[in-house]
């Protein structure tokens, strides 16, 4: 085992800063660094494939910019570059979040034929009017082309998170700046703004949520990753969600470990889930927590027809909808049932609330063997702070463990911190020594649990004052409410207590996998020989290697 420190880290923030860290609302907003000046740029689309024209929309406050464009995967490969653009300022509407930001295309190109299907970043460079640079960052995804594709993986980046988080402008699906008092999320956000300031790259340094800090008791929760996007300029969320705090490091490790990998966005398989076609297997990973019914469609009628899909991801918690052409994503969360539309004579089968709301009748379970509502916090603020790092291993024997030297009982990824900081679970009960899912647990049949450990829905602590609460007991509230009508003291009792799996199912021809943590990719990004070993083991299986 690793030895953690006792103390938190510390940015240098005063206490004060410190608490705007994590209490307040600061975010990426045009005009923000002042007389330095900023350049910032988004693309129309996630995604393109080759041969595709990609327009990039761009507000700088320098008359020029130079772009470089790198593919970002197992090695970095640089594909394009240009200097000399013109460039000019563009405004943005108060509201840009939800709208979008309405900026003339600036510069556009073709994403060559020999481009491979993975993700390029793009970085544009100004001068600022200080005399040093200004820059920003921006990724798109070059999907893959039709066709069989044999021994190749398909990734399907978390977008529909990456959207949920990003900051850029002030409002998204957790905060925000709209409403009378402006301090409202917003239920709807646009896909045509930049993205916030560390979802494309982050420096290696940069602390991930779950705590590496052994936390003495009666402690003060301390959140040093919000801490860090305070001291050092980055996103309040960058942490939470992004291409380079999650999605990224699946990605380099399996092109590293020698594997044919293409990367696709969730608009790609909402609006073409043909493009699961050919593919023997799909991936998921990092904190993947919103998806459209169409989506689900296509990995559960991909999986029907004999696909495979490994899910290394948490939080399968909500459900949005797609509006203009996919421009802007729909989740009223937890005012569905008083604001969705689809609630006041529109189809509630696609109400914009947690999969696990009744009247949706689409547990999450039903895709990937595992439930939200069943999971969510492990490793960070009150919510087992000292819990397991790893899963919990009961079935040792499975084939995902094959050659991993792992024993019943033992923790699966602790020292690499793979559990947390929001997993998935499902309701189960312990015979002989095995867990097994309840009856009414939601769990496809033939569902076996291989792992488990606890996480909490709740912030409960004698010793730490409501008022030092980040998570509180929202959330354990909320989930009560919605699956028990009400959102009481008794039906919270029924839901605070969660738990995070590896669970693996057959469905059709198919077959799923699923180790329901955002932070399996830790595991991979840290190289644990262990975590490494069990994802090439269903990889393997999956691409029939093995
Ligand atoms: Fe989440």
């Amino acid at each position: 085992m690793t030895h953690l420190p006792t103390e938190f880290p510390d940015f240098g923030l005063t206490p004060e800063q410190r608490r705007h860290a994590v209490r307040g609302h600061y975010y990426e907003w045009p005009g923000m660094d002042g007389a330095r000046g900023e350049i910032w740029c988004y693309s129309d689309r996630f995604s393109y494939r080759a041969g595709e024209t990609v327009a990039l929309h761009v507000s700088s406050t320098a008359p020029s910019f130079s772009v470089t464009i790198t593919r970002d995967g197992g090695s970095e490969t640089k594909l394009f570059e240009k200097s000399g653009i013109a460039s000019r300022w563009q405004e943005s509407p108060d509201q840009c979040s939800a709208e979008g930001c309405g900026w003339e295309a600036s510069f556009e190109f073709r994403v060559g034929s020999d481009w491979p299907s993975g993700a390029y970043r793009i970085t544009l460079i100004a001068d600022g009017r200080d005399g040093k640079p200004i820059h920003s960052h921006h990724l798109f995804i070059v999907s893959p082309q039709p066709g069989r594709k044999p021994g190749r993986v398909l990734q399907v980046a978390a977008t529909g998170t990456w959207l949920a988080y990003n900051t850029w402008g002030g409002s998204n699906h957790y905060q925000g700046i709209t409403g009378p008092d402006r301090n409202q999320y917003s239920p709807i956000v646009s896909t045509q703004r930049p993205w916030c300031r560390g979802f494309v790259a982050l420096p290696k340094d940069a602390p991930r949520v779950p705590l590496e800090v052994a936390v003495p008791p009666k402690t003060v929760p301390r959140y040093p990753h919000m801490e860090w996007a305070l001291a050092t300029g980055h996103s309040k969320k960058y942490a939470s969600s992004g291409w380079a705090s999650y999605d990224s490091h699946f990605f380099r490790f399996a092109e590293r470990a020698g594997y044919h990998v293409d990367l696709a966005s969730q608009h790609d398989l909402h609006f073409s889930p043909d493009i699961l076609d050919g593919y023997d297997c799909a991936v998921f990973v990092g904190h993947d927590e919103y998806w459209t019914w169409e989506m689900r469609d296509a990995v559960d009628n991909y999986v029907e027809r004999g696909g495979h899909a490994a899910r290394f991801a948490g939080n399968f918690m909500w459900q949005t909808r797609l509006e203009d052409e996919g421009g802007r994503q729909v989740c009223y969360k937890y005012r569905a049932r008083t604001e969705d539309p689809a609630y006041r004579g529109g189809d509630v089968t696609r109400a914009t609330n947690s999969w696990e709301a009744p009247e949706i009748g689409r547990p999450g379970s039903a895709t990937f063997g595992l439930n939200a509502t069943r999971g969510v916090y492990a490793g960070w603020g009150g919510c087992a702070p000292r819990g397991v790092r790893g899963f919990p291993v009961y079935r040792p024997e499975h084939w995902a463990f094959a050659g991993t030297g792992i024993y019943y009982g033992d923790l699966l990824g602790a020292d690499s911190h793979v559990y947390g900081y929001e997993v998935d679970g499902l309701d189960f009960e312990i015979r002989g020594g095995l867990p097994y899912p309840t009856s009414d647990s939601g769990a496809p049949d033939g569902l076996q649990v291989l792992a488990v450990g606890m996480a909490s829905q709740v912030e409960e602590s004698a010793d730490i004052p409501i008022e030092d609460q980040f998570l509180t007991d929202e959330d354990g509230r909320f989930t009560a409410e919605t699956l028990f009508g009400e959102a009481s003291d008794a039906n919270l009792e029924k839901v605070k207590r969660g738990n995070g799996m590896i669970v693996n199912f057959p469905r059709g021809k198919g077959e799923v996998f699923h180790a329901g943590s955002c932070e399996w990719v830790a595991g991979l990004l840290r190289q644990d020989p262990m975590v490494k070993r069990v994802t090439q083991n269903v990889l393997d299986r999956y691409l029939g290697k093995s």
